[in-house]
């Protein structure tokens, strides 16, 4: 990725981790609607824009190889991201996508664990423990996603639930791997309901979050770990959750699907 001078990524002075805002497109788009999304993205970011934030792109597999092209010809400095993969290396697997075809293509991150995969694919903490080590066995990033429901939360369980998590999508992991990882924290009842947590909601999650971490894998992976908040993130309200405290990116859905809105909410910083 090339950067004007002066306009190169940036850490957060304030933690020294290096932001990344997502967009999760699920299963929208075709591969001619993608590129012209990316295409329109691209004119609305200025140089400036990049150097607060890395941008990642999460389309369906099937616009990978188009915005791979795009991105590498145009020189365009977004990182290009899958929303899934099959953590065996090759076989017979009808339908499913192995870590090494996404790496070929020059994915760099790889979001695991999704609460719609846990819920309508029957994703397990044991499956999503094995996609990240498939993910880092192909050296991209996986983007674990954690999170309660509404029912747990109110029963008071939602350290439980993302403790249990954390502990499962990284058990095994190397310590060194997993300082590199990113989680996103995104409560169930803020997913696609227009039921946006506030800040103070994302820096709790982003803490016991980060708290398993620690407890798991020592402070300095702790410190170094990225934890996005994701669920129902519009331009709005965009400024005030990346602002808050253990906050290090967004993972946006449905409005990563408007160009101008995704590049208000890239731009909110
Ligand atoms: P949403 O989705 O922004 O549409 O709520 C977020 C996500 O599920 O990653």
């Amino acid at each position: 990725m090339s950067a004007k001078k002066g306009y190169e990524l940036k850490p957060n002075p304030a933690t020294g981790r290096y932001r990344l805002i997502s967009g999760n497109w699920k299963m929208n788009l075709n591969h001619l609607e993608a590129i012209s999304i990316v295409q329109k993205l691209y004119f609305e970011l200025r140089d400036v824009d990049y150097a607060f934030s890395e941008i990642s792109i999460h389309p369906p597999a099937t616009s990978l190889r188009s915005l791979q092209l795009l991105i590498e010809s145009d020189r365009m400095r977004f990182s290009l991201g899958a929303q899934n993969l099959y953590f065996e290396q090759k076989g017979a697997f009808t339908g499913e996508i192995s870590a090494s075809m996404l790496s070929k293509l020059n994915v760099r991150y790889v979001i695991v664990g999704h609460s719609e995969r846990r819920k309508f694919f029957g994703e397990t903490d044991e499956i999503v423990n094995k996609k990240v080590a498939a993910t880092f066995g192909e050296a991209m990033t996986p983007i674990v996603c954690v999170g309660e429901s509404m029912q747990e939360r109110e029963d008071g369980k939602t350290d439980d639930v993302l403790s249990q998590q954390v502990r499962g999508a990284f058990g095994e992991i190397a310590p060194e791997l997993v300082a590199k990882a990113v989680v996103a924290y995104e409560p169930i009842w803020a997913i696609g309901t227009g039921l946006v947590a506030t800040p103070e909601d994302a820096s709790s999650g982003a803490s016991l979050i980060r708290d398993e971490i620690e407890r798991n894998f020592g402070v300095e992976v702790a410190n170094s770990v990225r934890i996005q908040y994701g669920g129902s993130v519009t331009p709005t309200t965009a400024a005030e959750l990346l602002a808050a405290d253990g906050v290090d990116g967004l993972l946006v859905g449905g409005a990563s699907l408007d160009a101008e809105a995704f590049a208000r909410i890239v731009r909110s910083l």
